[in-house]
């Protein structure tokens, strides 16, 4: 089964086309991210925007990637072609996802396809389902707890087989990514925080007054919920205490604030897997792009859960496209009428099923 899949929830817009679930035909993505550099964070209107312009190119050049040049419409291959269009329906920016929607309405009417509307968080952790031509990869077997962090959320989630969902906990307030995102303004980064939180921790070396200053929040409070607001207010008490803000000292903060965000994490999966039995751990969303993260969580898999198997997507299907929207509807979605088809920006992640 050949799915189109849309993804428009921030900003970025991307179209794959997605074969079983696992198989990538095409995953196109443009981004309007560097244009909020001078901003330091999104500006929603100008990201629709740029959705608006980009889409039908997007479009046009994944159907090329997968289906090779046609002289016919996008809605003749589309037909001939595909069996199932899926889009990210939230959560999100409600200008973004109109876009995909819209879209993804028109398309479904034009090639009378069924529409598999998506919900974007719990779609991050089928980038794990995605196959990698250039690596062997082990299979995941279940039960398996599922760790999704990103810009806007941080989720736990036992997942009982490839379908079945089961939300343990999250954030109760700032989300993993936007904890980096934050603190990285206060450091003096852009936008795209988390990476220059992550290079400029790389160029840290040996220890600092800085480490274990930061608060680890809810580390032990029994619970998988997360809550991050209180590290950026600490960010700001001890960067305000210092007043010599040279090279080194924010190459030191940028690692312990790397460090105060991995090990809640760390922590936090390894009580669920441990809870729950499990004999695999997905990672995903953009925070999973972190390279810190990454080996944290391998070393703490290693060390204390013999047996299990870690998944995590390669890098660049950690942080949002298509290709996992599509894997997701395969696995997970089912078609709705598309005229009840709308965009729901706060879509909530919370499945028992
Ligand atoms: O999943 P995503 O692309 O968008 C949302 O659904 O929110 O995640 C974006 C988030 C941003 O907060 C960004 O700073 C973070 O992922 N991120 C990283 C890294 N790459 C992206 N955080 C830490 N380290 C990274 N290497
Ligand atoms: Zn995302």
């Amino acid at each position: 089964m050949k799915i189109l899949a849309i993804e428009s929830s921030c900003d970025e817009t991307s179209v794959a086309v997605v074969e079983n679930g696992t198989k990538i035909h095409a995953n196109v993505v443009a981004s309007s991210q560097a244009m909020y550099q001078k901003y330091g964070g999104i500006l929603p209107e100008v990201a629709s925007r740029e959705q608006q312009k980009a889409i039908i190119p997007v479009l046009e050049e994944a159907l090329a990637q997968a289906f090779g040049h046609h002289d016919t419409s996008p809605f003749e291959t589309i037909k001939s072609e595909i069996d199932a269009i899926a889009v990210a329906v939230g959560p999100g920016l409600i200008g973004s996802l109109l876009m995909g929607v819209e879209a993804a309405k028109t398309i479904a009417i034009m090639t009378e396809k069924p529409i598999l509307p998506v919900n974007h968080v719990l779609a991050h952790m089928y980038a794990n389902f995605l196959e990698d031509p250039d690596s062997r990869q082990v299979p995941i077997r279940f039960p398996a707890i599922s760790l999704v962090v990103s810009g806007g959320h941080t989720e736990l989630f036992l997942m009982k087989n490839e379908k079945t969902l089961l939300w343990l906990g999250g954030t109760i307030d700032d989300a993993a990514g936007e904890a980096f995102d934050k603190t990285a303004r206060l450091l003096g980064f852009g936008s795209g925080g988390g990476v220059s939180i992550q290079e400029a921790a790389k160029l840290h070396t040996g220890t600092s007054e800085l480490q274990k200053k930061l608060p680890r929040p809810l580390l032990h409070d029994g619970t998988f919920n997360f809550s991050f607001s209180g590290l950026k207010t600490a960010v700001l008490r001890e960067w305000n205490k210092e007043k010599n803000h040279s090279e080194e000292y924010i190459r030191a903060f940028a690692h312990e604030i790397q460090e105060a965000i991995c090990d809640v994490l760390v922590a936090k999966t390894k009580t669920a897997a441990q809870t729950h039995g499990v004999s695999s751990i997905l990672l995903s969303g953009g925070v999973s792009a972190n390279l810190r993260l990454r080996k944290s969580m391998k070393s703490m898999v290693d060390a204390d859960l013999p047996g299990c198997t870690l998944h995590i997507p390669r890098v660049i299907f950690c942080t949002d496209n298509a290709a996992y929207i599509g894997s997701y509807a395969f696995f997970r979605a089912q078609p709705v009428p598309v005229k009840t088809l709308d965009a729901l920006p706060d879509l909530s992640p919370e499945v028992t099923e």
